[in-house]
């Protein structure tokens, strides 16, 4: 089988070198690609939301399957687009997509299909908003309504700050993504990831995993894409997953199918472990980066035939013959360091030499994927983003795979990079 990978992130790289494992796969072909991509499979350099583009490339390769790594493809319809041409997607439509690139379309279905999440409201008007602040209590969680690159939410401690935010995000501080925003309640607990792999009937769940947003220590400083993660996350326990699966994942694709938009391919269930439950935080129509590395790493079985399934259908029913197959029984806890550029998230320099790649790769249960790294004019590797290298370890327990994990950052040489010193804390304590 043949299959086109749409990313170029270590997300990508990931899947990509764990469906490369499988017997049903000959060959992975990714566009855009990046340096640790180019090892798997053939590159292209189409951009992943270059829609037309990406309909001419895959005329040309003719994929038997094609994978849909980040979002911005989804929410732009791709899925749906080459469907209509024939092929199997695995990536929900962009009504369903709908789940991550509208906060207020989210909410609106979870209020409808009665899943917990946070008290919300949702406006396009300073006044309602600030009136609608009054009713609430601090800490003030302020969302843009559309996709923002991660940085749409802000958490606002005083009734100053938030309204102060309203009339930013209102008069265009993320372009049209602000010109609705939701306010919601403040949810306390510990946050997990967790990713259902569905064909809008049936559903698979991998094991848990938590991811590390913030850049510094203990979970300080601003925001990230997320600076590492690891699985399975003890939050979730087997009772809290089974509330996940009955009170979150299975009314969501169940209400979504019923109104004529059929989940397919991986929902991304953001949960808040609170006293009183799992309740969402948010949604996402893909893998998770950096939680997918971990999730292909610690995997032993066969992860192509529920892609495949997802994207052509057939899961309701045989759940536990594709569990099987995942070899879920046998997940390998797993962790994640990304090695991100001098200045992230801010602004960083390009161009600085990264070494010591296949020496991290040769130690004992180490994989490096690749994020922002390219190759100079002498074919040597270097850094061109912000998080560049994910040093990937599984292990007997997660101490283990953690260990191996930053003995694998050790064998790294750039000197520009920085990674957090405590991926895994909350499973390890
Ligand atoms: P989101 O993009 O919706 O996942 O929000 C980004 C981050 O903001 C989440 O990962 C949470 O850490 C935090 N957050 C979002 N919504 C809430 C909420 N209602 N209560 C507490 N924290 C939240
Ligand atoms: N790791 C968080 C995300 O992929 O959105």
């Amino acid at each position: 089988m043949n299959i086109l990978l749409i990313g170029s992130g270590g997300r990508e790289h990931a899947l990509a070198w764990k469906m490369a494992q499988s017997p049903l796969v000959d060959i992975v072909h990714s566009t855009p690609g990046n340096p640790g991509l180019d090892e798997v499979g053939p590159c292209f350099d189409v951009a992943a939301d270059d829609i037309d583009g990406l309909v001419k490339l895959a005329l040309q390769v003719e994929p038997d399957l094609i994978v849909i790594g980040p979002e911005a493809p989804l929410a732009l319809g791709l899925s749906d687009i080459l469907r209509a041409r024939g092929f199997d997607v695995f990536g929900p439509s962009k009504a369903a997509a709908q789940l991550e690139a509208s906060k207020a379309f989210s909410k609106g279905r979870m209020t409808r299909y009665g899943v917990p999440t946070a008290a919300y409201g949702e406006f396009t008007e300073a006044a309602p908003a600030k009136a609608f602040l009054a009713t609430m209590t601090a800490p003030y969680v302020l969302k843009a309504d559309g996709l923002a690159a991660g940085k749409g939410v802000v958490i606002a401690e005083t009734r100053a700050q938030a309204e102060a935010e309203i009339d930013e995000m209102l008069s265009g501080k993320f372009g049209a993504a602000s010109a609705t925003l939701v306010i919601e309640e403040f949810m306390h607990g510990e946050e997990a990831s967790v990713f259902v792999l569905t064909d809008g009937k049936g559903a698979v769940y991998l094991p848990a995993a938590q991811d590390h947003k913030r850049v510094g220590d203990g979970d300080t400083g601003p925001n990230t894409g997320g600076m590492g993660a690891y699985a399975p996350a003890p939050v979730v326990t087997g009772e809290i997953m089974a509330r996940i699966k009955r009170e979150i994942a299975e009314p969501m694709l169940k209400g979504m199918a019923k109104d004529g938009m059929p989940y397919q391919g991986v929902l991304y269930v953001g949960v808040m472990v609170t006293a009183e439950g799992p309740k969402v935080v948010e949604f996402n129509a893909r893998f998770g980066d950096p939680e997918c590395q971990v999730l292909m790493k610690g995997l032993a079985g066969d992860v192509v035939p529920v892609i495949l399934a997802a994207a052509t259908g057939g899961l309701k029913g045989n759940e536990a013959a594709f569990e099987a197959l995942l070899e879920l029984k046998d997940f390998k806890p797993s962790a994640t360091v990304v090695l991100a550029n001098a200045g992230y998230p801010g602004s960083y320099a390009k161009g600085a030499l990264v070494k010591g790649v296949s020496a991290s790769n040769a130690l004992p249960g180490v994989t490096v994927f690749h994020a922002g790294t390219d190759v100079d004019s002498d074919g040597a590797l270097i850094a061109v983003g912000g998080r560049v290298l994910n040093v990937t370890a599984s292990g007997d327990t997660l101490r283990e795979a953690v260990d191996r994990a930053y003995a694998g950052v050790e064998a790294i040489d750039w000197p520009q990079g920085f990674c957090r010193r405590d991926i895994g804390w909350r499973a390890l304590v």
